[in-house]
């Protein structure tokens, strides 16, 4: 399912002296199929948008399709509805391993299944838990273990897998990595490409603010500042826009700045920014020049 947004705006505290304009006029469109990264400062509005995608913070301006889902058209969205665009569109908060409560591992999964499939048995639910648990790379004799036994990268693969257990064909993550060892950081990051590539998931959505980590994984990115998105594109054509990029003190990729160097020194390589096209573009210009 494709989601569009157009002109969404959003103020926390609307009426009050309190009041934050989260979102202005933000559009955009990420295409199903695509690994999508959302880049900004801390309170560039990133989580608020979001937010709006499965409807945990409510349209108030703007419009938003989410699939054939129109979340503008309020007459149309009915409890029914919103519990119908939650199980498409499975939302991963930021440091979700905080939110795990049950007792032991396999409850805390089941849960998150029974909550949208409440008329299956206990062998489906079984199963199913079975199946994300192995998919975020978890060992079958953590079921039984408490949530609060296992490590935090385990931990966070526990609470991914308790969203991925009802099955969304869209998957969400605030910040997913944030926190996590390097080790960690890189095989949280290759599950997600796996569930991505095997069509488990068809399109997620990563909010992060490491250039690396968007530029390594990302087909599709956009950066917000100040509640509005400022570029938005591939990757590779966002980053070549490192002047801007660093204007907004957001950097580029760490290939981005030894190509602006390189350049400096009169040595202009083309790259997509990737370590793995910056090398190769670097080893052909060393033989080309040799
Ligand atoms: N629950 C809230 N109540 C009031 N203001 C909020 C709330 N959540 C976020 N904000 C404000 O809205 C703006 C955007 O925040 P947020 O979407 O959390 O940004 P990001 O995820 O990019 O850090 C910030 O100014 C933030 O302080
Ligand atoms: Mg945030």
């Amino acid at each position: 399912m494709r989601i569009v947004a157009e002109n969404l705006t959003f103020t926390y505290n609307k009426k009050s002296k309190f009041a934050v304009d989260a979102l202005k006029d933000v559009s955009l469109t990420i295409e199903e199929g695509s690994f999508f990264g959302i880049i900004g400062h801390t309170g560039s509005g990133k989580s608020t948008f979001i937010q709006h995608l499965n409807g945990i913070i409510p349209l108030t301006s703007g419009k938003l399709m989410v699939g054939d889902i129109n979340l503008a058209d309020k007459k149309k969205i009915v409890k029914k509805k919103y519990k119908q665009l939650r199980s498409k569109v499975g939302m991963v908060f930021q440091y979700p391993e905080y939110q795990l409560f049950a007792e032991t591992v396999f409850l805390d999964v089941a849960f998150g299944y029974k909550n949208f499939y409440p008329n299956s048995t206990e062998e489906e639910v079984k199963m199913a838990v079975f199946k994300a648990l192995d998919m975020l790379g978890l060992p079958k004799d953590c079921i039984n273990k408490s949530p609060l036994d296992l490590s935090g990268g385990q931990k966070r693969r526990v609470a991914i897998a308790g969203v991925l257990v009802s099955k969304p064909e869209v998957l969400v993550l605030d910040e997913p990595v944030a926190g996590l060892d390097p080790v960690g950081k890189n095989e949280l990051m290759k599950i997600l490409h796996d569930l991505h590539r095997s069509g488990v998931v068809k399109t997620v959505i990563i909010v992060s603010h490491d250039m690396d980590e968007v530029c390594e994984n990302c087909s599709d990115v956009a950066v917000f500042s100040e509640g509005k998105i400022v570029f938005a594109g591939k990757p590779s054509e966002v980053f070549k826009r490192s002047k801007e990029m660093n204007e907004l003190r957001l950097g580029v990729p760490v290939t981005g700045f030894l190509l602006d160097e390189l350049k400096a020194v009169g040595v202009e390589i083309d790259s997509d920014f990737t370590r793995e096209d910056f090398v190769q573009n670097i080893a052909k210009y060393y033989k080309d020049n040799k």
